[in-house]
């Protein structure tokens, strides 16, 4: 396959484009910030690298053209109805997404989904292929498009193509129930360089390789950012590392030292009462997260009266997410019932104890609660990485907050000065909890120094050097390295 003349040079591929078109209600559209961390971490990497972006527009049935906007070349990538509810709903988040997050909802391995997930990993494979320059650099993301890599490199040798996986890379015992495993495993082997978050990712990829894709593969272990693995396939050497995600941490950091911010976060606490404890969660609202956990902590601790409901106030910001998956609209119920049942027992007139937001909130907005919130609830059962944990760090140049943090998240292998808790044990979660509410002024300023140290000095910028400078290292012969 030809690429066009004028192709791009630095090519993302991810299921979503950073934007997502909004229909309104008066038959007009615009365009709004897509959910999730993936579109938080790659869009400033993007910008600063000016490439292109091949994604889907997050509605069904709808055909754009490419749009440039501030430099950046946004390629929609077109899904029908049908695809949205297999291959999206369906097999990447009835499937894979339970799969990969240990089983924390059954997966449902459905054949009609997976042939939607092979033919819309087709076009996207297909689009990109038309979008890349000769030679170009093509960074695929996530568990939506496991099979682009080998797709696109047969529609295009000439590609040096990367890889990242977004969420966790499962136990080998978990990732051997998919009907599919050695499609996924070769579909990957397409790249020259597959990313996970952790070390153990990687390593579990590589014991993968050798026993369902059948290929030779080095045995040591796989360092932070440094020592790769390596597959060899043939005459290609694949290499496989560890690059943990972060954020933009020193621009964060700037803006909610900003005296509006300040400002706001001031007003939210005269706002909430002036409460002596402001807790906070900010999720997309996904059972993955354990918003549940830290609603069942907080309910015990303020029947064991250890927190005291007319000093202490729990927001909860959810943004709607995968709102037809059916595990999403149970999980939502079940919180909304949490939160009638702890304001119903606990609140007095005009205070709630938990205030429920289920809607996006807007960046400044966010940051000056991130700000005004001395205590952040981070209690996910599984979870990749967690920007939010390293998005409160950054705001906190005061140094007055807690960092309440599930040591089932990314995030936990870096962030060690956090009140870390097992959210499979509650009474873990409600000791790090109290922790973090009581310790003395001294303990709390030391733990948030040594984790904004480590937010500070690992922004997405090195990440994105990290991988890319990988990426772009000529590839040493397999063989040498297969040896250590
Ligand atoms: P995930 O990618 O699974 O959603 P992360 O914590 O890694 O989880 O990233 C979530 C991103 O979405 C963060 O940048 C966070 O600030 C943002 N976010 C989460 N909840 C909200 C919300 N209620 N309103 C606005 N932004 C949110
Ligand atoms: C996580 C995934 C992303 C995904 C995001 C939002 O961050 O790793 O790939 O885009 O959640 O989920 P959604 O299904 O709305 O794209």
């Amino acid at each position: 396959m030809q690429p066009d003349s004028s192709g791009s040079g630095f090519v993302v591929v991810a299921n979503r484009l950073p934007v997502d078109l909004e229909r309104l209600p008066d038959g007009t559209t615009r365009w709004k910030r897509s959910p999730g961390g993936l579109v938080t971490a790659l869009e400033p990497v993007l910008r600063n690298n000016k490439g292109a972006w091949v994604g889907w527009a997050g509605v069904p049935d709808v055909e754009l053209d490419p749009i440039v906007e501030d430099g950046l070349e946004l390629h929609p990538v077109p899904l029908s109805g049908d695809e949205v509810a297999d291959y999206y709903e369906g097999f990447s988040n009835g499937t894979l997404w339970p799969l990969y997050h240990d089983v924390i909802v059954r997966p449902v391995y459905d054949r009609q989904w997976w042939q939607a997930y092979v033919q819309v990993n087709r076009r996207f494979a297909e689009y990109t292929a038309k979008v890349a320059a000769e030679g170009a650099t093509v960074w695929v993301q996530d568990y939506q498009l496991q099979l682009v890599p080998k797709m696109l490199r047969m529609l295009r040798p000439d590609l040096t193509i990367g890889f990242f996986l977004h969420i966790p890379f499962p136990p080998v015992e978990l990732f051997m129930q998919m009907p599919w495993r050695t499609e996924i495993v070769e579909g990957l082997l397409g790249a020259d360089l597959i990313g996970f978050h952790l070390p153990g990712g990687a390593q579990n990829f590589l014991y993968l390789a050798r026993r369902l894709a059948g290929q030779p593969t080095s045995r040591g272990n796989v360092g932070v950012r440094s020592k790769l693995g390596v597959v060899q396939v043939g005459f290609r050497t694949v290499r496989v590392g560890a690059f943990p995600i972060s954020i933009t941490s020193t621009e964060l950091d700037e803006y909610s030292r900003r005296r509006s911010v300040r400002e706001r976060a001031a007003k939210i606490r005269a706002e909430l009462g002036n409460p002596k404890t402001i807790l906070l969660g900010v999720d997309r609202l996904d059972y993955t997260k354990g918003i549940d956990i830290r609603l069942a902590a907080l309910e015990e601790l303020l029947h064991e009266g250890r927190v005291n409901p007319e000093d202490t106030v729990m927001v909860q910001l959810a943004t709607p997410s995968r709102e037809r998956v059916e595990s999403y609209k149970q999980m939502r119920g079940d919180i909304e019932r949490q939160v009638g049942r702890i304001n119903g027992e606990f609140s007095r007139v005009g205070y709630p104890v938990v205030h429920y937001l289920h809607r996006p909130i807007p960046r400044e907005e966010l940051v000056a609660f991130f700000v005004a919130a001395d205590v952040m609830v981070v209690t996910p059962l599984r979870d990749g990485m967690n920007l939010v944990a390293k998005e409160y760090v950054a705001c906190q140049g005061g140094l007055s907050g807690a960092l309440v943090l599930s040591e089932f998240t990314g995030a936990a292998a870096e962030l060690r000065q956090a009140y870390l808790c097992n959210p499979h044990d509650l009474d873990s979660v409600k000791d790090a909890l109290m922790g973090a509410i009581d310790d003395d002024r001294d303990t709390r300023r030391r733990r948030m120094r040594s984790l904004r140290r480590q937010v500070l000095t690992h922004d997405v910028d090195r990440w994105a050097r990290a991988f890319l400078d990988a990426l772009a290292t000529d590839r040493v012969a397999g063989s040498a390295l297969l040896t250590d």
